[in-house]
């Protein structure tokens, strides 16, 4: 991989500005509507603030971690982007290197290229497989039976994209993205018929650990523990899916609550900073899905970029935990957040206010 030069988040953001024509641009930053749970994810991270300990000794901080029995170099998990190879041609392949190199796991979506059964033999795992149900239960069990085959340590099954939503920046621009994504699209019938019974079909006829990618309420979070679940994935497909959500930190402690500790909870949307994964993991979460940085890095600078956003998350992860008086991420808990009103108002880069001021 190419050495790459950037110093900091706000950098690898900006090049990606610079490299993305507006179709990819508004695929990869948009939402659903009017996009209020989009700047609503940014804006309930902006409201929880720190409260730091003092006088503790952190002149070693450690942020590594495990998850799903593999080892994690910090507690990032790349959630699942679809169609990643618009943004630099090795796609998937490109993410998967950078995540092996780094120390991380990808949730490869099943809507990339190259597929899962190609991306498996050319980058080893531990690899988690994302699906969205695009045919009958024989289909669905094909799948995740190869993708068993192929090594996979994890399957995620998206439930918050039951049809596809308005989408208004393509929709005014005309423009379908290369998923190609329609809710009038045959394929949504099956998305569209998934139940309660299909998470009890894997449950059932699989032995591979389960994500349930999409929960929003308590309710639904005890209800995948008490079907076996294996990790309840908190998520508003960032901000892209369902309009006037909850931002997905708010969602967090409920869904802490119910889940009581049975399995591990994952948690995305608007996670663009190493202070804002101390947050999710305050707050109660096993580990944090970041999407949007994922994609951005990779229109930076393809794996390389991956990797440097890696790495300035780690600093960023470890620099927040010594100033917060913590030197293992068991350390984080709930007394080290409050929430506030936060100072300004949010969007989806809010996370690098030097953008407006021309940096
Ligand atoms: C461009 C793009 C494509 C996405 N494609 C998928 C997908 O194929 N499957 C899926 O489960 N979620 C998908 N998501 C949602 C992400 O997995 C994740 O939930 C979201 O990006 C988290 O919010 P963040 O981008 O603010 O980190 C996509 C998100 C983006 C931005």
């Amino acid at each position: 991989m190419a050495k790459v030069e950037f110093l900091t988040l706000h950098e690898i953001v900006r090049q990606a500005q610079r490299n993305l024509d507006k179709n990819r641009w508004d695929y990869l930053i948009g939402g659903a509507d009017t996009e209020s749970s989009l700047r609503r994810n940014r804006a309930g991270l902006d409201s929880w603030v720190f409260r730091p300990r003092i006088l503790n000794d952190v002149s070693e901080v450690k942020a590594d971690t495990e998850f799903l029995g593999s080892p994690l170099r910090i507690p990032v998990l790349l959630a699942p982007i679809g169609s990643m190879q618009v943004f630099e041609a090795g796609g998937a392949e490109s993410v998967a290197r950078a995540a092996a190199d780094f120390g991380v796991q990808q949730i490869l979506s099943s809507v990339c290229t190259p597929d899962f059964e190609q991306v498996a033999q050319l980058v080893p795992g531990p690899r988690i497989y994302q699906l969205y149900l695009m045919g009958d239960q024989a289909w669905m069990d094909d799948l995740i039976g190869r993708a068993i085959d192929a090594g996979y340590t994890g399957f995620c099954l998206t439930a918050d994209t039951q049809t596809y939503s308005r989408r208004e920046r393509d929709i005014l621009k005309r423009h379908v993205p290369a998923s190609g994504s329609r809710s009038d699209a045959l394929d949504f019938n099956y998305q569209a018929r998934m139940t309660w019974e299909t998470v009890a079909h894997i449950k059932d006829n699989f032995d591979i650990p389960l994500l349930i990618k999409g929960v929003n309420v308590a309710e639904d979070a005890a209800r995948c523990v008490e079907m076996g679940v294996d990790v309840v994935y908190v998520s508003n497909h960032g901000g892209r899916q369902l309009d006037h959500t909850r931002a997905c930190i708010d969602a967090l402690p409920e869904v802490v609550t119910a889940v009581a500790g049975r399995v591990p909870v994952v948690v995305d949307g608007g996670f663009m900073r190493g202070a804002d994964v101390i947050k999710g993991l305050c707050l109660g979460a096993a580990a944090i899905g970041m999407g949007r940085i994922e994609a951005l890095a990779m229109a930076a600078g393809g794996a390389a970029a991956v990797v440097r956003a890696l790495e300035i998350l780690e600093h960023e992860i470890k620099t927040s935990m010594a100033l917060l008086g913590v030197s293992e991420l068991k350390g984080l808990n709930r007394a080290l957040v409050e929430r506030v009103q936060p100072i300004s108002s949010a969007h989806v880069l809010s996370a690098f206010p030097l953008l407006d001021e021309g940096y």
